[in-house]
């Protein structure tokens, strides 16, 4: 028999994408590590001594990280902390991964862009982050770039939904459960992706051993409105789903106003269409959340 091939997934444990990522990778036959805050503390003076000898220990073909600071908002308060686990973190792990026979996976976001366009950005378009959030995704890209990796695939994705974590799904639908009315903001739209999906394409694109920047969202585009929308309709709940601007939602962090992401250069190498969010949505919300449902059996 084989040995298994060996993955650490860092947030693997905890993180909306790290689990469904570990899963698929499980599914596929891969011996998998879940790294988590319980093991490693990234933002510690030691993280990065100790990162390095639990790779050691391990000897993975694939690094995959999941890890981030992901709170949006709340990055434009805590810079230093989101420069450690978006742009320290990714910055370790690519020197770690330069001198291992190993591929790196990394993810980041549609926050890049200045939201500007009115077509889907492809990865041929130039970043220009508003937000705190952003940048320190983007210096993580940058610092991985710069140590030009052979084998890395920077994955941005955006608006993710899925499985084993909160998301804007849960928060939308608890919300509209205990109101007769939502406020959702209309103008700012996007690529909403299901996990499970952009952890089975993450697959696609390891075992397409091409790397560099890839671009993996599920297709067609949404304001925030539209998504919540379908979320409540879907589930039958009786809330009215309220469009409001940008400009009446306070939020901390600027935010593009469009950030879908154009998957091109991932369908020309997969030959994988992304299914549509909606299809993904309802997938979601019938497998995840049917006991959540007025009829308790999502029908
Ligand atoms: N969520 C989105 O809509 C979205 C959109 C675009 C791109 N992305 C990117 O996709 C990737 C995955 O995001 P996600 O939504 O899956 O993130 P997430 O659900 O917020 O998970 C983040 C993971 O990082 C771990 N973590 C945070 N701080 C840590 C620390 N100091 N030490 C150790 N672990 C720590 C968390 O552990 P705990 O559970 O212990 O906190 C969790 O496992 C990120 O690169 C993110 O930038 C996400």
């Amino acid at each position: 028999m084989t040995a298994k091939r060996k993955a650490l997934v860092l947030g693997g444990d905890s993180g909306l994408v790290g689990q469904s990522l570990s899963g698929v990778l499980e599914d596929a036959g891969w011996e998998v590590s879940r790294l988590g805050r319980r093991q490693i503390d990234f933002t510690q003076r030691e993280a990065s001594r100790r990162l390095e000898a639990f790779v050691d220990s391990l000897e993975p073909e694939l690094i995959a990280n999941a890890v981030a600071y992901t709170k949006v908002d709340a990055a434009e308060q805590n810079p230093d902390l989101a420069g450690l686990l978006n742009r320290a973190l990714p910055a370790t792990l690519g020197r770690i991964a330069k001198t291992r026979p190993c591929v790196l996976v990394h993810y980041s976001t549609d926050f890049v862009f200045n939201g500007r366009k009115r077509v889907p950005y492809s990865t041929e378009d130039s970043p220009d982050p508003l937000s705190v959030y952003g940048k320190t995704k983007l210096a993580g890209e940058e610092a991985l770039l710069s140590l030009e990796l052979e084998k890395c695939l920077i994955i941005r994705t955006a608006w993710l939904f899925g499985p084993g974590r909160g998301n804007f799904i849960l928060t939308i639908l608890d919300r509209a459960r205990k109101n007769k009315t939502v406020n959702v903001v209309y103008d700012q739209i996007g690529s909403p992706t299901y996990t499970p999906d952009l952890a089975a394409y993450t697959l696609k694109l390891v075992e397409a051993e091409e790397y560099g920047i890839f671009h993996v969202v599920n297709s067609g585009q949404a304001s925030w409105c539209d998504l919540a929308d379908e979320a409540v309709r879907l589930s039958q709940i009786e809330c009215r789903v309220k469009p409001v601007s940008t400009a009446e939602y306070s939020q901390r962090a600027r935010r593009p106003p469009y950030s879908a992401l154009d998957c091109t250069r991932f369908y020309r190498l997969t030959g994988i269409k992304p299914r549509p969010w909606p299809q993904a949505l309802r997938d979601y919300i019938y497998t995840h959340l049917a006991s959540l449902m007025p009829s308790g059996n999502g029908g």
